[in-house]
């Protein structure tokens, strides 16, 4: 009787808190808020927005771009790996959250990618402080031998469980690894809404669950843009 009594009021706590979380997050009227809370992006950062908008080049909200920042400047990283580098407007935060002799390697196999982003890295005069890597990512990991301090997970969904098992030895104790697009447009949780979509949302699914349960690290998925997932490497 007293076990019901427990029970129940733990369902309840639990609906209320997800209430709680509802309301907090997701209304339209604090997204709205949190979106125009920073200043605009300017400088370079600015045009590269526009070019991924009106190209279609898929790159971080301006939200996970400046978290990337931030959580390189707080465990000060060095050496940071991204996967999936595009136009490199990521590549450009986590330079800035670095000291002078930090140093990003990307990852990416699209030369015009490379080509745009190379441009704009000289612009930025970040050149000396990138070394991209041209081919796919689960061809490239196996042949890097540094040691990094953030690595940032933002390629193809359905290989992101082999990313992060390929990438996990090159990450230092303490060191952190951020994922993109974990919520995936809100199918991940709910239905696909795009069939070209299904195989990335399992995997996603898939991903999530070994994500916040890795035994190396202690992990989990923020309500950021699309859902990002952080996790510190404790073992
Ligand atoms: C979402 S975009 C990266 C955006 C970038 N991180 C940013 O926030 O500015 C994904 C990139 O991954 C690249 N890509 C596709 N297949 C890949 C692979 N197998 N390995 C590494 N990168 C890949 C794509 O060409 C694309 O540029």
């Amino acid at each position: 009787m007293r076990l019901d009594f427990t029970l129940a009021q733990e369902i309840i706590r639990r609906s209320e808190a997800m209430k709680a979380k509802i309301d907090a997050i997701i209304q339209r009227e604090q997204a709205e808020y949190l979106d125009q809370l920073h200043p605009a992006s300017a400088d370079i950062c600015a045009e590269m927005e526009a070019y991924a908008a009106e190209h279609r080049v898929p790159i971080a909200d301006r939200e996970v771009a400046l978290f990337l920042e931030i959580t390189a400047r707080a465990i000060t990283a060095r050496r940071g790996l991204e996967i999936g580098m595009a136009i490199g407007y990521s590549v450009l935060h986590l330079l800035r959250g670095m000291p002078e002799d930090g140093l990003v390697v990307t990852i990416e196999p699209s030369d015009v990618m490379i080509a745009r982003a190379t441009d704009y890295f000289a612009r930025a005069g970040v050149g000396g402080r990138v070394r991209i890597e041209r081919g796919r990512a689960l061809e490239v990991i196996p042949q890097l031998k540094e040691t990094f301090d953030l690595i940032y997970l933002d390629a193809v969904k359905e290989e992101y469980s082999d990313y992060l098992e390929q990438a996990l030895p090159l990450l230092r104790i303490g060191g952190v690894v951020i994922a993109d697009n974990l919520l995936w447009g809100g199918q991940v949780a709910g239905d696909v809404r795009a069939p070209e979509q299904t195989a990335s949302t399992q995997a996603l699914r898939v991903f999530n669950q070994r994500f916040v349960r890795h035994p190396q690290l202690r992990a989990e998925v923020l309500s950021i843009g699309d859902g990002l997932g952080y996790g510190v490497k404790i073992v």
